[in-house]
């Protein structure tokens, strides 16, 4: 299930301001990328322009190429919103259905273009909780509001909602950043679970997560505010943590900016 992309020479603009320029890398299937730099490098943006989220907020386009496969996510004849099926996205704060039930939150996504039967909803809401571990936690309250869960139970149901539409990619951003300690490592221990089905990619500001979860780290910088983010390198993760090519990377991994 889970798919490579390939990005070609990607330019991303906010109203013709060039906010990312010249990204290529490819990011490997049944793997975690990990895309590290200062605030304000495009991390965001960039994962944006993966699953065609970008081009949503008013004046923003993107140039370039992204193949997933034999896909080109931006060829004429590719519906944005299937690419965003195919693509998951899991955001900085856990954003639940406030109103929803804990169950309807997993099955939203199902029900936009399929008729799924009672008992095929229940199978795949269950089995997308237990893929994000939390089933557990939430099997006894199920028509309960989603908005009544932990901030650490709302990432984990975003991420249930996320697997439940099956897709093949699944973008984190800081998906770890409003969360204590103990739920953080279980959304990590949930990555490394992931993996196996997913290709992932997480932002990160935390250096021990990024060097924990992730096979390859891509890390991002600009050369000075308003210019645009590039990537500076990309490698195994272990080799960026340990002799980056770069001395930015250097310099940004061991604290010394950003
Ligand atoms: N919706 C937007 N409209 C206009 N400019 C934007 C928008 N979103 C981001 N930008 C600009 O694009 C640049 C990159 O922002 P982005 O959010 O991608 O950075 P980031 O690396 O994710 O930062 P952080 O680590 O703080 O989340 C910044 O200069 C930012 O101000
Ligand atoms: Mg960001």
């Amino acid at each position: 299930m889970a798919k490579q992309i390939e990005v070609t020479d990607v330019d991303a603009y906010y109203s013709g301001h060039k906010a990312i320029e010249g990204i290529s890398m490819t990011i490997d299937a049944r793997a975690v990328t990990a895309f590290i730099g200062p605030s304000g490098c495009g991390k965001s943006t960039f994962l944006r322009t993966l699953n065609r989220m970008h081009e949503v907020i008013p004046g923003a386009t993107v140039t370039g190429k992204i193949r997933m496969e034999e896909q080109d996510l931006y060829g004429a004849d590719v519906d944005p919103v299937s690419v965003r099926r195919t693509i998951g996205m899991v955001f900085q704060r856990p954003n639940p259905f406030p109103t929803m039930s804990i169950y309807d939150n997993v099955a939203a996504g199902l029900r936009l273009n399929h008729r799924y039967s009672k008992s095929e909803l229940d199978g795949i809401v269950e089995e997308s909780l237990k893929g994000a571990n939390l089933w557990n936690e939430v099997k006894d309250r199920l028509p309960k509001p989603g908005s009544g869960l932990s901030g650490g139970q709302q990432q984990r149901l975003c991420i249930a909602r996320a697997i439940a539409v099956r897709p093949q990619v699944l973008l984190m951003d800081e998906p770890c950043s409003a969360l204590d300690p103990i739920s953080t490592l279980a959304i990590e221990d949930l990555i490394a679970k992931l993996k196996q089905e997913f290709t992932i990619v997480i932002v990160t500001h935390n250096m021990q997560q990024a060097a924990r979860v992730s096979d390859k780290t891509a890390f991002f910088n600009l050369a000075a505010q308003g210019q645009p983010g590039k990537l500076i390198e990309m490698d195994d993760t272990t080799k960026i943590f340990t002799s980056p090519s770069q001395k930015a990377t250097e310099d940004y991994i061991t604290g010394r900016f950003g």
